[in-house]
Order: C-alpha cells, then structure tokens, then sequence
C-alpha cells in the first residue's frame, strides 16, 4: 500500500500504548492470564468496535486493558506496537501510557512501567526507533489521584520526558489539573494535554495558558475559534491530529469534512498520528491513507504532514 507514504520517514506524536492492543494480542493475553472474556472470539470483538463518541470507545478501552497484568504483558503490548512502526518507517515515537487504568486494578505502577520501558529501550537497541515515553493523567478522576500518580512515578523520573491528559474531555477541563501540572513541570517535565477533541476551543486555550503545554493533543476544534487559530500559527504550536480517530469517534461525520489539510494549508503545525490503532482500523500509514484517498492529499502535503512530525518532537 502506497510505497511513497511508507518511504517517507515520519515521527508518531499520539499514540496511547493500550490503544495499540490488537484483538489477537487481547485474546492470547487473557488466555495466558487465566481471565474469561464477555466475547467468544476476535471476530465478536471486532464487531464491538463501533462507536457514537468517545465515552463509548472509552468504556471498552479500558475493559479491554484488564487482560495486562504482568510486565511480560506490557512488554509484549509494547514490542508489537514498535514492530508496526518499523514496518512503517516511523522512526521516533512518543507514547503515551495510562499508569491510573492499571494502578487502580491493583498492578504496580512499577511492572506496568517496567515492562513498556524496557521493549522501548530494545525497541532502540534492535530497530533503531527512539522514543519519549509520556505519562498520562486520566481526567475523568480528581486532580488529587493524579498527584498520586505523579509521587509514584517520582522514583522513575527518568523514564519519561513528559505528562499528559486524556480520557473523557466534555465537563473535565484542564484546570482542574492546574496544580498537578505545575508540579510536573517544576520536575523539569514536559507537558502535553488532549483539547478540542469533543471539548470546545476554550479548552485548547487553558491547555496553553494554565498547563503550558507543548503541544495539543486532537486540537481539531480549534478551527471554530479565529483569534485561537491565529495563535496556533503565530506560535507553531504542533496539533497531533488522528483522523481515523476522528471519524470512528464522530468528531467529524465523514472524513471528506476533516479539516486537517485545511489547517495545513493555513501554515497550523498538524501532524498525522493513529491514537488508538487497534481499535480505529490502522496505524500511522493507514491515517495518512484514509486523507491521500478522502481529502486527495498530495505527496507534497505528505512530506510536510510528515516532517512536521519530526520537528514537533519533544526529545
Ligand atoms: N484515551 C485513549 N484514546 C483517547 C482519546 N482519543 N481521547 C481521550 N482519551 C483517550
Ligand atoms: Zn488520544
């Protein structure tokens, strides 16, 4: 499929590792685990993958990242993950991972963060892909809990280049993460934060202004508000756009209305990333695909999609 977008060497800026568990992986893991499962094969699964917004991804994400429970499981999440970005030229990613989703299941933050560091330090040694690793917060709990996440990573500073924040948006601004962000940050981490995916611009805005974030996670709302749109481009602030994503989770109801290459060619700084590839039909070279095929994006426009993703990097 395409050689040209294969070729082109690309940085994958929005990935969360748990949206990579493919229904094979999931099944193989929870046999190993000894846990019954609700669907009777892969096929029934798959089938469940359709969604009306992004709660209701959610709901089976998380259902779905019961059968990690050991560190060979987060290695193993994490290998095939990396082997799909060999197979497709990206040559540096920054994931993120969900520590709350394990920790609260009562898996140590340690084996959870064990097993995903040490594939991506194989996955520099044995294939030459060089990594960020970006911690989480989920949003739908207080900014208490992440501030517990925060202390238990501590030990682990090391490890990560950044924080981040995901999970349900609408009713769950960034400033309720105000404190614990400002507190990352005084570590010396990075920040990024989800925005302007179902949320409104006004939350792209307190993500710049109160997280001081990097770079905007979705961010595809910000195209409802000029004066932030302006802003977007006089600063070059990086968006990481998934369009598959997109259209699963009816952020757009057609993928002939994304605005991503509109955005592009208003001089925004947005990036091609697959977010939860397992569940939204492909990875990175799928997503640049699905807007070569809908939105008849040139080989140009590649190559800028693309190199806008190694100059977004934050390592
Ligand atoms: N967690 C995993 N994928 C997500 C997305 N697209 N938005 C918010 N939280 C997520
Ligand atoms: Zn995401």
């Amino acid at each position: 499929m395409y050689d040209w977008l294969n070729a082109l060497p690309k940085a994958e800026l929005h990935l969360h590792l748990e949206g990579s568990l493919e229904p094979e992986l999931l099944f193989a893991l929870a046999e190993r685990n000894k846990i019954k499962l609700p669907w009777h094969d892969v096929e029934a699964l798959r089938g469940a993958y359709a969604f009306n917004n992004l709660q209701e991804f959610l709901d089976l994400y998380y259902q779905g990242a019961d059968v990690l429970r050991t560190e060979q499981d987060f290695y193993d999440l994490t290998w095939a993950y990396l082997q799909k970005c060999q197979a497709q030229n990206v040559v540096h990613t920054e994931p993120f991972f969900d520590p709350q989703t394990h920790t609260d299941r009562g898996i140590p933050f340690e084996v959870v963060l064990r097993g995903i560091k040490q594939a991506l330090v194989d996955g520099e040694k044995q294939l030459g892909i060089s990594h960020g690793l970006i911690l989480s917060f989920l949003r739908h709990l207080s900014e208490e809990q992440a501030f517990d996440t925060l202390e238990q990573a501590m030990p682990f500073r090391d490890a990560f280049v950044a924080v981040g924040l995901d999970s349900s948006e609408l009713g769950h601004p960034p400033s309720k993460f105000q404190r614990v962000f400002a507190k990352a940050r005084s570590e010396g981490l990075l920040t990024v934060a989800h925005a302007g995916e179902e949320g409104p611009p006004e939350y792209i805005w307190q993500a710049l202004d109160l997280l001081k974030v990097q770079r905007i996670d979705h961010g595809v709302r910000a195209s409802e508000d000029e004066r932030l749109m302006q802003r977007l481009i006089d600063e070059q602030i990086p968006l990481t756009v998934c369009p598959l994503s997109n259209i699963k989770l009816r952020v757009f109801d057609d993928m002939r209305r994304h605005n991503i290459l509109a955005m592009l060619e208003r001089g925004v700084k947005v990036t091609v990333n697959s977010d939860d590839p397992a569940y939204f039909g492909g990875y990175v070279n799928e997503n640049f695909a699905a807007l070569h095929e809908a939105l008849g994006m040139s080989e140009a426009q590649a190559r800028r999609l693309a190199q806008n993703s190694l100059e977004a990097r934050l390592v």
